[in-house]
């Protein structure tokens, strides 16, 4: 007999049905001629264009220094597309409608002339909505955030309150490199735009993955259940790449890796996983208990830092058949640079559902497998059935969420071997977004650019998040300044970090285990 697929029936709740229509709009790129413009927000634009998700009316205005006509602007972005478009080839007829839409507006941003000239091209557009309704993303470096926000402001364009229309600024990573500039930064930007004007990019939060962290959680009464320090023994998050600094060693000398991963994505991460339950899906009913979350860490006291806090930096070594140089030889590095490349923490959260648990975070570079995922280990069973066979102790439960790549959720439980004598071993169930839902995963920055344009700032940081966060990272970087890297802190390129991050968890009895390779 044939049984129609019963999960059919089952795809009643699209929470895009309940987001805001999007209304006509300009979407201002401010560093238009920049990396992010042709990698990431140029492709994931067109996309939403190709799949008829951007609204009826729209443009993009380019602005940027370098002279560029709007076809020569084009040509560019066309062949930017042929390298970053996630979908290939490039559907050229889209290309060709999608291309009407996008316009460049040469200037400097520091000069007041420039947005005096957007000021008069938006004031062209017949659709009045055009006119009014302005998504203006900082696609610039940081230092200018503050200066464009004032110089739109001045030239009439941000309306902080009372306005026609809307008008929203996407602002990009890093934002700010420490809690008094995050501060300084809030500063400058609300004094010209409200709260609810800005939307804070981390463009980990559009990861179709990220975002099914909470759809898990939420809408599964099996694992919800679970969800606490009875069941759960402690967490594993780890965020590694294979990649070394390459040419972004000037960055990284500022950055860092605690500044440059775990200060957003890995903390972002660890509040979704680790937050109650919000009281709606409402931007700031989810904000709260991410700040709540965020809150309750425990802070790490001198004596703590040296125990739960391991960096590294990486030498020479071999990552996938490859020579890699120590960071220290790396372009742009400085050669006695005690920057680290590598971070496990150790964390607590105080609070009655996590008291004792322990999360372990980390994140580097030129490590051996780039990987993002969640491994959740369950407590052991109290008592061994099984012990003369199989030994006092049997593997425990484990349910991964693997964020990147192969994306997917596997659950980790002992079964029979087959045959005639008694014995156990782990065996795993495997859910795969692609076998489930086809390769359809949008990019992150196609879900944010949707967002903001729809005006829901859920998948944003807001403003005491952003602080939140540099308070706590803070306190590490204080504890490393003027401590130059041991021995001991050096790892070998192609090996899952320094030494001190196993010792971190054997202390608690735990181990770092190998993210999942999922074969495909
Ligand atoms: N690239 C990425 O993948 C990525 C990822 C995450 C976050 N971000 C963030 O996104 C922002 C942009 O990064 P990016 O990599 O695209 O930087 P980029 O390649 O250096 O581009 C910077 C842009 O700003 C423009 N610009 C600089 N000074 C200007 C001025 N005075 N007047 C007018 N335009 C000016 C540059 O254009 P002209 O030189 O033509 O003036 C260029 O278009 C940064 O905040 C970065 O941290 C980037």
């Amino acid at each position: 007999m044939y049984l129609s697929d019963p999960f059919d029936d089952l795809l009643i709740c699209r929470l895009s049905e309940g987001r805001k229509a999007v209304e006509p709009c300009v979407i201002i790129i401010f560093g238009a001629s920049g990396d992010l413009t042709a990698r990431k927000l140029v492709p994931a634009l067109y996309h939403l264009f190709k799949e008829k998700q951007m609204p009826p009316a729209f443009s993009v205005v380019g602005v940027a220094r370098r002279e560029k006509t709007d076809a020569s602007w084009r040509t560019e972005l066309r062949s930017a597309l042929d390298r970053f478009s996630r979908t290939q080839p490039v559907d050229e007829a889209v290309w060709q409608d999608f291309a009407q839409h996008l316009q460049y507006c040469q200037g400097d941003l520091t000069a007041a002339a420039t947005y005096e000239a957007l000021r008069k091209r938006l004031a062209a557009a017949e659709n009045e909505l055009l006119r009014r309704n302005l998504l203006l993303y900082l696609a610039t470096s940081p230092s200018q955030f503050g200066e464009v926000v004032e110089q739109v402001y001045r030239a009439g364009l941000l309306h902080k309150e009372g306005g026609a229309g809307w008008q929203r600024v996407v602002v990009e990573k890093p934002f700010g490199h420490d809690l008094p500039s995050a501060r300084q930064l809030n500063q400058e930007l609300t004094r010209f735009a409200g709260e609810h004007q800005i939307f804070r990019i981390d463009h980990y939060l559009g990861k179709e993955t990220v975002q099914n962290i909470m759809m898990f959680r939420f809408s599964n009464a099996v694992f919800e259940r679970l969800w606490n320090r009875e069941s759960i023994d402690h967490f594993q998050i780890t965020v590694s790449e294979k990649l070394g600094v390459g040419q972004r060693g000037g960055y990284y000398e500022e950055a860092g890796a605690l500044r440059d991963m775990v200060q957003n994505h890995l903390l972002q991460v660890l509040s979704l996983v680790a937050m109650e339950p919000p009281v709606s899906l409402a931007a700031e009913a989810i904000r709260d208990e991410k700040v709540k979350l965020l809150k309750s860490i425990r802070p790490l006291s001198e004596g703590d830092m040296a125990r739960q806090v391991v960096r590294g930096q990486y030498s020479a070594g071999i990552v996938a058949g490859e020579q890699r140089l120590g960071y220290r030889q790396e372009a742009k590095v400085n050669p006695n640079s005690n920057v680290e490349t590598y971070v496990a923490l150790k964390l607590f959260i105080d609070n009655w559902r996590w008291s004792g648990v322990p999360f372990y975070l980390r994140t580097g570079k030129n490590l051996p497998l780039s990987t993002s995922e969640v491994r959740v280990q369950f407590r052991r069973t109290p008592h061994v059935l099984f012990a003369a066979q199989c030994g006092q102790k049997l593997d425990p439960n484990a349910l991964t969420l693997h964020l990147q790549p192969h994306e997917g959720i596997s659950l980790r439980f002992n079964g029979k071997v087959p045959g005639t004598s008694v014995a156990v071993r782990p065996v795993r169930m495997h859910f795969s977004y692609d076998a489930e839902f086809g390769a359809y995963t949008p990019e992150a920055y196609e879900r944010l650019l949707l967002e903001a344009m729809a005006g829901d700032a859920t998948l944003f940081i807001r403003r005491d998040e952003v602080e939140a966060a540099w308070q706590f990272v803070d306190d590490i970087r204080r504890a490393w300044e003027h401590k130059p890297l041991t021995d001991r802190e050096f790892y070998a390129a192609g090996t899952w970090g320094p030494v001190a991050a196993e010792d971190l968890l054997a202390q608690n009895g735990h181990a770092w285990r190998e993210p999942l390779v999922v074969r495909v």
